[in-house]
């Protein structure tokens, strides 16, 4: 079997299910279930004897080695993390605690466990941390994409401490011999996806008759990735990648903030027009910056593609019509997540 961090969240959440749709390992799904963490995203697999969730922290060392003893997993695949660059911005301690000092926690577990392992088993263990192109900094606008040589340079609290992360993952392979690897992904999207970051909050936003909040000037670049294509990514870096190598995940989808609004606002006029027949984009509204605000990401993935001949199947008109069309569908999980009911459904569907 294989362990996943941070399995209800929304990219986790997203790879548990693509996992289990294509091969029939089990997954042992540790999370601490923050205010990301949501189980009802995992009701789809409820029941599925495949799927075994455990609520608890990455940071607590003793928990998580008595867990690596009792399950054995061939893998461990980190996602845990608190994840989001405006509440990094106004309260930075739980990024250290969770991102700096719970993966510290996590590895030093790791380290541990694969110590004692047979010789194999040993070599064939690995540890897949995923990262973000954002501890890389902010590209000029006509900078070459980041290539996994690129400094760190990092600016939030948040990919501050993604960069430190990663750099204690890669010390504890360069010095101890853990056998990691290292994904950095550009921005996902897709199902599931938390609405406080920006497409979520722009399609609930619309149909919910608000404004369509974008920061500054909304010149701001970002390049997705359609969260299934990340899935695919992570399954084949897991399976193909170099140990204590980096790679690189991106679709090559740079686009504006003002750009992602409006074709979200198209979509919406043709799948859900408004009452009154104008267009959603009479929505879009200008709010102040966000503080020091990186300009632009942009991914260089030929690294992925040539040495491990990974490709991304969805463009990004593709997959946002997809993913506006869900939002569309899965109103229970939306209202859920918008009312906050869904932090009472652990009590409520598994008791204590
Ligand atoms: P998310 O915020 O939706 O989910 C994070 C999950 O981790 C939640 O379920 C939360 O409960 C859990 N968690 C938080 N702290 C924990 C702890 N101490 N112990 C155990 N579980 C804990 O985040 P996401 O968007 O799914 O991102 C997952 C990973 O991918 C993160 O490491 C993030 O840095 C990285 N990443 C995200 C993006 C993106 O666009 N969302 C892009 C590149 C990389
Ligand atoms: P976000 O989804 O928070 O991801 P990240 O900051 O990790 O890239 O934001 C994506 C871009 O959209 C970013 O440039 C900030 C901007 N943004 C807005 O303009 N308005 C919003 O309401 C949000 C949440 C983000």
């Amino acid at each position: 079997m294989i362990l996943v961090t941070g399995g209800a969240g929304f990219i986790g959440a997203n790879f548990i299910f693509d996992w289990l749709s294509i091969n029939n390992e089990a997954v042992i799904n540790i999370d601490k279930l923050t205010y990301a963490g949501n189980l009802q995203t995992l009701n789809a697999i409820e029941g599925d004897g495949r799927h075994h969730f455990i609520r608890a922290d990455i940071g607590n060392r003793a928990l998580l080695s008595s867990l690596l003893a009792k399950h054995r997993p061939r893998a461990i695949i980190n996602f845990a993390a608190e994840s989001h660059v405006d509440r990094s911005i106004y309260g930075p301690d739980e990024f250290i605690q969770t991102n700096v000092v719970g993966t510290f926690n996590l590895l030093e577990a790791v380290r541990g466990h694969w110590s004692g392992l047979a010789k194999d088993e040993k070599t064939s263990f690995r540890f897949l941390h995923i990262s973000t192109d954002e501890v890389y900094g902010s590209l000029a606008p006509d900078g070459a994409p980041f290539t996994e040589t690129n400094r760190y340079e990092p600016n939030s609290p948040y990919s501050a401490s993604k960069a430190a992360s990663d750099h204690l993952v890669r010390a504890w392979h360069h010095t101890y011999g853990l056998p990691i690897l290292t994904t950095n992904c550009s921005n996902n999207y897709g199902p599931y996806h938390f609405p406080e970051k920006l497409i979520p909050v722009v399609i609930l936003n619309a149909i919910a008759s608000k404004p369509l909040p974008i920061y500054g000037d909304g010149q701001q670049i970002r390049d997705w990735l359609y969260v299934k294509d990340h899935c695919s990514a992570i399954r084949r870096v897991l399976e193909a990648g170099k140990v204590g190598e980096t790679y690189n995940v991106g679709g090559s989808n740079e686009k504006t903030n003002l750009d992602v609004v409006s074709t979200i606002c198209t979509i919406l006029d043709e799948l859900q027009p408004r009452n009154d027949g104008r267009s959603y984009t009479e929505q879009i509204t200008f709010v102040a910056d966000r503080p020091g605000h990186d300009h632009r990401y942009a991914i260089d993935a030929r690294k992925l593609e040539r040495e491990l001949d990974w490709r991304p199947t969805e463009t990004f008109d593709t997959g946002i019509r997809k993913t506006v069309a869900w939002y569309l569908a899965n109103q229970e999980w939306t209202d859920a997540v918008t009312t906050g009911s869904y932090r009472q459904w652990p009590g409520t569907h598994y008791g204590d």
